[in-house]
């Protein structure tokens, strides 16, 4: 047996621990492996396919980013190539991969990465070929995992800015508003909210009402508590669209990282007269070690999967629902969708020691 490892679409702290626990995995029962380099470009001979060994994977279970690299350069069924006049044209460039992916004498290919990813998992197997995904983004919003790896580490960086920015706000009575990732779910905003103390969080999935906002801040001025943290979600939804927030001049730009936080924070100062400093995460969220949680579930995540091509499942997801790792099949996966629930147990826990989320 010849399997190939891929690695797709944004980086989430845990791929390493995904790839030396797969290789090491399939290295046991005696199987060659080969690593695919930036997501399937490696197939289409724009990077290198090359041989994983213990040696290739020795000391990287605790490292963030990947050894294979990444790209969100976009699917070999719809491949972009940059023409002469700047623009770009899309080609189906699948029946080359294929090929290549036979001449290598691969068998199987896990593919660990987001919903393009699943996309492309599900195109391929339709064409014949042999793959099983591993869930990946820091954003946690794939559908029928509890949790994604890479989400706890993202939340615990985001945790550690808001403590930091709490020191600093109340020393100068100040507003912080803090930007973190999350263009389609909020999860990221909620639970780092939720366990650093925000005052106020603002999601996608619940739209606010910039006023609401102000009056929480006015409130907490009143009873002597004369600074908030405020933890926006860069895909947050204003009541009356983001263009009520960030004015006419910037139309659209609003669910995109960092186009709500500093109109935000100018919004605020502007009707609260409190002075307010804003600060985009950004990609601080997917660098670094990830935690121990996303470690090992980085490693089941690993070793599930090679148990999962043993066991032929071409076309599943591996998904942790808590306390086991389960296949589900992508079709599945894609027909769901995964947000912050506004009446589940986090959201109401948060309101009810007094987080405003600006409804
Ligand atoms: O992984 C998804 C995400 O974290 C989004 O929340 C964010 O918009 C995006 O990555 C940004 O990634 P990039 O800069 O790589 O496009």
């Amino acid at each position: 047996m010849r399997i190939a490892l891929s690695t797709g679409g944004g980086d989430a702290p845990g791929l390493n621990a995904v790839i030396r626990t797969a290789v090491l995995s399939a290295l046991h029962r005696g199987w060659d492996v080969l690593g695919i380099k930036r997501g399937f470009a490696g197939l289409l001979g724009e990077d290198e396919v090359i041989p994983m060994t213990r040696e290739t994977v020795r000391g990287i279970g605790h490292l963030g980013g990947t050894i294979l690299r990444t790209t969100n350069r976009g699917s070999p069924f719809h491949y972009p190539v940059l023409q002469p006049d700047g623009t770009y044209q899309y080609i189906d460039r699948s029946d080359e991969l294929i090929e290549n992916a036979r001449n290598l004498g691969i068998d199987a290919i896990i593919s660990i990465g987001g919903d393009g990813s699943l996309r492309i998992a599900q195109q391929l197997v339709a064409r014949g070929m042999k793959v099983v995904c591993v869930p990946k983004t820091i954003d946690n919003d794939v559908p029928c995992t509890v949790n994604t790896f890479g989400f706890d580490t993202a939340v615990s960086t985001a945790i550690d800015a808001i403590d930091k920015l709490h020191t600093t706000a109340e020393s100068h009575d100040r507003v912080m508003v803090l930007e973190v990732m999350g263009r389609e779910a909020g999860f990221i905003a909620l639970y780092a909210g939720v366990a650093a103390s925000a005052d106020v969080v603002l999601i996608p999935e619940i739209s606010f009402d910039i006023e609401k906002v102000c009056e929480k801040i006015r409130a907490r001025d009143r009873g002597g508590r004369l600074f908030s943290i405020v933890v926006v979600a860069e895909g947050a939804a204003a009541v009356g669209g983001a263009e009520s927030i960030i004015g006419e001049s910037l139309p659209g730009q609003a669910r995109r990282l960092g186009g709500l936080c500093e109109p935000l924070a100018k919004e605020i100062q502007r009707r609260t007269g409190k002075e307010t400093r804003s600060l985009i995460l950004g990609h601080l969220q997917r660098g670094g070690q990830p935690t121990g949680y996303d470690r090992l579930l980085s490693a089941r995540f690993g070793g599930a999967a090679v148990r999962a091509v043993e066991e032929q499942k071409w076309g599943h997801m591996l998904a942790l629902q808590s306390p086991h790792i389960v296949t589900v099949p992508i079709e599945d996966v894609l027909r769901s969708e995964k947000r912050v629930d506004p009446d589940g147990d986090v959201v109401r826990t948060a309101r009810e020691s007094g987080i405003s989320f600006g409804d």
